[in-house]
């Protein structure tokens, strides 16, 4: 894996280099703005900058309409740089062939996180903007793994096993420590100031890729390069639970909403990286190529687990390896382990809040019953069932 600096040491330019451009000459914006962004890929300076991203490329400069306001209007946000910047960009929404705008959430008055359907997933302006190029500039290369999942799904848990597995990584730490954004960066949307991930075009082979996307928005190139797929799917009545605290702690959603109205939003297919049960039948429809785990079945046994991923991989692990691996992939090593339990975020200023509890919450099978009655329970896998 190629050698990349921890996140502290990143500076800002560095990652703001590597944020997405905008490749859109003239559109339309919702507000009947018409804005050009700034010139392709100049610098101040007057360099060019070799198709890696600046700053410049997404301040998108609006023709008419008012100046960009702070994330949720109370101004909050004007002394980081970076969202100021996004919204200056993101404020003249631009919305190309077939975004549909879900309606506004007043619970999520974020912006940059309005959400639309594409292609019958939902996205948001931040996608439009920065992953939708990401995404489509992605070339496959034969030995990637991919870790897809729906979020709160046990994502994290199934990279840290898989990253043990493909490096034989039996100790406690994992990777000297560098976070799994660097380690296994996401496909969805490039680095950003508060997200420092390794550019995916820069990682040595084999590379560990996560991703939300649904597997018909995978990028062709995963299908033709044979790279391997897995994914991870959990019990959606904690998924909902575990989503509903994930979105009130972290800075970009703040949802203020109760979990009544946060489940009722999952039901209608509107919270990001939605609708729940077409991501998962899209790749459980691919379990012949495409390794399909249960979270529950990682919290049952999960020596068995690790060992149908070594085979999957085709990494052969002793039995001794595959138990160390799980006894480090336990919920309390992982929530030890500063590779892999995201308390960096508390720096980076992607969590706004630790009331919701961390990142590595409860990391339980059933916590659901804490939010649901029996009622409530019954018509919610009803829905589920419907469909999965
Ligand atoms: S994300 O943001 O979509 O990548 O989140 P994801 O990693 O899919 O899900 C986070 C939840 O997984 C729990 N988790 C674990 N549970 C048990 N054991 C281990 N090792 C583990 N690692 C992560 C994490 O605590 C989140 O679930 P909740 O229910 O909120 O605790």
């Amino acid at each position: 894996m190629a050698e990349n600096p921890p996140q502290s040491q990143l500076s800002t330019d560095e990652t703001q280099l590597r944020t997405a451009q905008l490749n859109i000459t003239k559109l339309k914006t919702t507000e009947n703005e018409t804005f050009q962004p700034e010139a392709n890929s100049t610098q101040a300076n007057g360099s060019k900058t070799s198709g890696l991203l600046t700053p410049n490329a997404i301040a998108c400069r609006p023709t008419a309409g008012p100046a960009p306001s702070s994330a949720d209007g109370t101004g909050q946000d004007d002394d980081d740089p970076e969202i100021a910047r996004m919204l200056a960009a993101l404020k003249s929404t631009v919305i190309p062939d077939g975004w549909l705008p879900l309606p506004v959430d007043p619970n999520t008055t974020n912006p940059l996180t309005r959400a639309y359907r594409y292609r019958g997933m939902v996205l948001l302006r931040v996608h439009m903007l920065c992953g939708l190029q990401h995404w489509a500039q992605f070339r496959g290369r034969p030995s990637d793994v991919i870790v897809a999942s729906f979020p709160k799904s046990g994502t994290t848990w199934l990279q840290e096993i898989v990253w043990r597995v493909v490096h034989r990584e039996t100790g406690a730490q994992s990777g000297g420590g560098r976070t799994l954004e660097y380690r296994f960066p996401l496909l969805d949307l490039p680095a950003t100031a508060r997200i420092a991930m390794t550019p995916l075009h820069e990682m040595e082979s084999p590379r560990l890729i996560k991703t939300h996307l649904m597997y018909h928005l995978l990028p062709e190139s995963v299908h033709t390069s044979g790279a391997k797929v897995l994914y991870v799917s959990r019990d959606p009545r904690d998924v909902c639970v575990s989503y509903y605290h994930f979105q009130r702690m972290v800075d970009y959603e703040r949802y203020r909403g109760t979990f009544a109205e946060f489940r009722d939003k999952f039901v209608r297919g509107e919270v990001m990286n939605g609708p729940y049960r077409e991501h998962v039948r899209g790749y459980r429809e691919q379990a012949d190529h495409v390794l399909c785990l249960t979270y529950e079945e990682l919290h049952e046994d999960r020596v068995t687990a690790v060992r149908r991923v070594a085979e999957f991989l085709d990494k052969p692990l002793t039995q001794e390896e595959a138990e160390a691996i799980a006894r480090h992939t336990d919920f309390e090593n992982m929530k030890k382990n500063p590779g892999c339990n995201f308390k960096h975020w508390e720096q980076t200023r992607m969590v706004k809040t630790t009331d919701e509890g961390t990142f590595m919450r409860k990391g339980q099978v059933g916590d659901w019953r804490n939010y649901f009655t029996e009622e409530e329970s019954d018509a919610f896998m009803k829905w589920v069932n419907e469909l999965i």
